[in-house]
């Protein structure tokens, strides 16, 4: 196995932890905003955690983006067009919509106003790595939506 290869089962994987985590954040983030409930210590753990996994899968996927032979074809074809510039651009999106929502609930006071920022923040996160996964899949015939590399 080669660091590509490593690489490329890393990311693979981590994805899943990533997903669970940031749905996970933002059924408690609903709960709490909705269910007008305290912002605890383990919601605060969650959502740094969820942060802290996202951050990882952003460093493995920079490897990758330098490793992979699909971010190096032919930007006219959508399967390289995806690699190349929607994978990570769409990413990266959802990543800074993570850094920015657990900064800002960080700083306000209001429990309902901690938790209804995680909610949005992480929500439109997790909508758009989905979203990005689904594209995955239409633009590279080699993939599933549940598949392992
Ligand atoms: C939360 C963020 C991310 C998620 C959930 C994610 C998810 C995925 C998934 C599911 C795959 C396909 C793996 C497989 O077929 O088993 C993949 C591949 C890839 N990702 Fe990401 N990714 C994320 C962020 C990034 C970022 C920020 C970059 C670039 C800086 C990146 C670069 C790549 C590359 C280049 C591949 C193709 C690897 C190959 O097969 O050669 N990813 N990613």
């Amino acid at each position: 196995m080669n660091l590509y290869d490593i690489l490329k089962s890393a990311h693979s994987g981590w994805r899943y932890l990533v997903l669970i985590l940031l749905i996970v954040a933002v059924i408690q983030a609903l709960a709490g905003w909705f269910g007008k409930k305290a912002y605890t210590e383990g919601n605060r753990k969650l959502n740094v955690f969820t942060l802290i996994s996202a951050h990882i899968q952003f460093l493995l996927g920079i490897g990758l983006y330098v490793l992979s032979p699909l971010t190096k074809g032919p930007t006219g074809e959508a399967l390289y067009r995806y690699w190349k510039m929607e994978h990570i651009a769409i990413m990266i999106v959802a990543i800074v919509l993570v850094t920015i929502g657990n900064a800002r609930s960080k700083k306000m006071a209001d429990a309902a106003a901690k938790h209804k920022t995680i909610a949005i923040f992480f929500g439109i996160a997790l909508i758009l790595i989905i979203a990005s996964i689904a594209m995955m899949v239409k633009n590279d015939p080699s993939r599933t939506f549940f598949g392992i590399s």
